[in-house]
């Protein structure tokens, strides 16, 4: 997310008076080519092309190639006369062994185009491939934002969840495992370039990950949207990701072969990852990733656990802001102040995570009293806490982590 103030020398030569009505800043929207609906995967093949591709690398995992997805696709790259290479060893929340790993294949293999068929976990991986192979180094060098300097290969991202946002995202998330800390690694170079989401591919997603990515799509609407670095063009799709989740995300579970319901999810996910990587997101982001990090626990049922408690957290410091996102998720606030909203928010997400089998709290997840002092620590290290909209001592992370256990 870039957002910018109009150069001075400019506006004074036009002669505008700025002190009367401060102009919108100028923002920039990041977004990769988007193909969607049923039956996308078929353009797989053309879109690859598109990108340039002869040996396309192509990154997944075993659940992935079971489900028979992985076969599908390689069918549709040969048909556009490409010679795909497979690698499907990542595991969830992957490692950084496995990047390494992964990057010494792509390049042994002479691949080109990267592809990622997967959660998010097999983005993130595909990503860190696509830094090492333009930028010397290890991947852990690249934590943080915009260290990724040089250019990067083509990257087409397929999702099979219906939450993670990796897929149209600037962010890469991977796990330090000598720290057991996840790092993040922001920046626009890792906006892939195109992004094909085929709802079919949700259907064969285990129920407790449906749960878990659709209350991450859920975290990345709420996050977004309060964040400081909000804007209205983010604005519109998180406010939209809330509504879609919070209307469809139970109905795939109870129906899962319900159509509608997952092209609705599909739709939230990918709305959720257009706002959150053009407006950032928030503590329960920056919370979670240590969580996650230490444990290897999923990061969205982390996230649906937190989340109540941050937005409970942040209330006072935008409530205006929680009024509209209450209205979103349908709820009726009617004569009610911001801070009321975000209380009947916070108790509403706390519901739709009780209907879709997350645990009330961190201590079921395996996190121990003990644990918190270190995980406040790494929290206030995480890029995403910078755009939280209230700010955050370890004290107040540790109170948080408390509430939440
Ligand atoms: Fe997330």
């Amino acid at each position: 997310m870039t957002l910018m103030a109009p150069p001075a020398s400019r506006a004074q030569a036009h002669g505008h008076d700025h002190r009367q009505a401060a102009p919108a800043p100028l923002l920039k929207f990041h977004a990769p080519e988007i193909v969607f609906g049923f039956g996308s995967l078929a353009e797989a093949g053309f879109a690859a092309a598109r990108l340039g591709a002869r040996r396309p690398f192509v990154v997944t995992d075993p659940g992935i190639c079971e489900a028979g997805w992985v076969d599908e696709l390689t069918a549709y790259l040969r048909d556009a006369r490409l010679h795909p290479v497979i690698w499907s060893a990542v595991t969830p929340n992957p490692k950084d062994h496995e990047v390494r790993a992964a990057y010494e294949r792509y390049v042994a293999s002479e691949a080109d185009v990267i592809i990622g068929i997967g959660g998010g976990s097999v983005m993130d991986a595909a990503k860190g491939v696509a830094i090492l192979s333009g930028n010397a180094g290890d991947i852990l060098d690249f934590a943080g934002v915009d260290q990724v300097t040089h250019p990067i290969p083509p990257m087409l991202m397929i999702p099979s969840t219906s939450g993670t946002g990796a897929d149209v995202s600037q962010f890469c998330i991977v796990t330090d495992t000598e720290r057991s800390v996840k790092i993040t690694i922001m920046g626009r170079a890792l906006v892939p370039d195109i992004s094909v989401t085929d709802p079919r591919l949700l259907v064969t997603m285990p129920e407790d990950l449906n749960a878990a990515t659709g209350l991450d799509a859920l975290t990345h609407g709420v996050e977004s949207f309060v964040s400081l670095a909000h804007n209205p063009l983010a604005d519109s799709h998180a406010l939209n990701a809330v509504g879609l989740v919070c209307r469809h995300l139970r109905t795939t579970m109870t129906s899962p072969r319900d159509e509608h319901a997952r092209a609705k999810m599909a739709q939230a996910s990918l709305e959720a990852g257009l706002a959150f990587t053009n407006a950032i997101l928030g503590a329960t982001h920056a919370m979670s990733h240590q969580v996650g990090g230490l444990l290897d626990l999923p990061h969205g049922v982390v996230n649906g656990v937190l989340l109540p408690h941050v937005i409970r957290y942040n209330a006072r410091a935008t409530p205006a802001r929680f009024l509209d996102l209450a209205g979103a998720a349908g709820l009726d606030v009617d004569g009610a102040d911001g801070e009321k909203a975000a209380e009947l928010l916070a108790e509403h997400v706390r519901r739709l995570a009780d209907d879709v089998g997350v645990p009330s709290g961190l201590r079921a997840l395996g996190v121990s009293e003990d644990d918190i002092p270190q995980l406040a620590r790494t929290t206030l290290d995480d890029a995403c806490l910078t755009t939280n909209p209230r700010t955050a001592s370890e004290e107040e992370i540790v109170t948080l982590f408390r509430e939440a256990l």
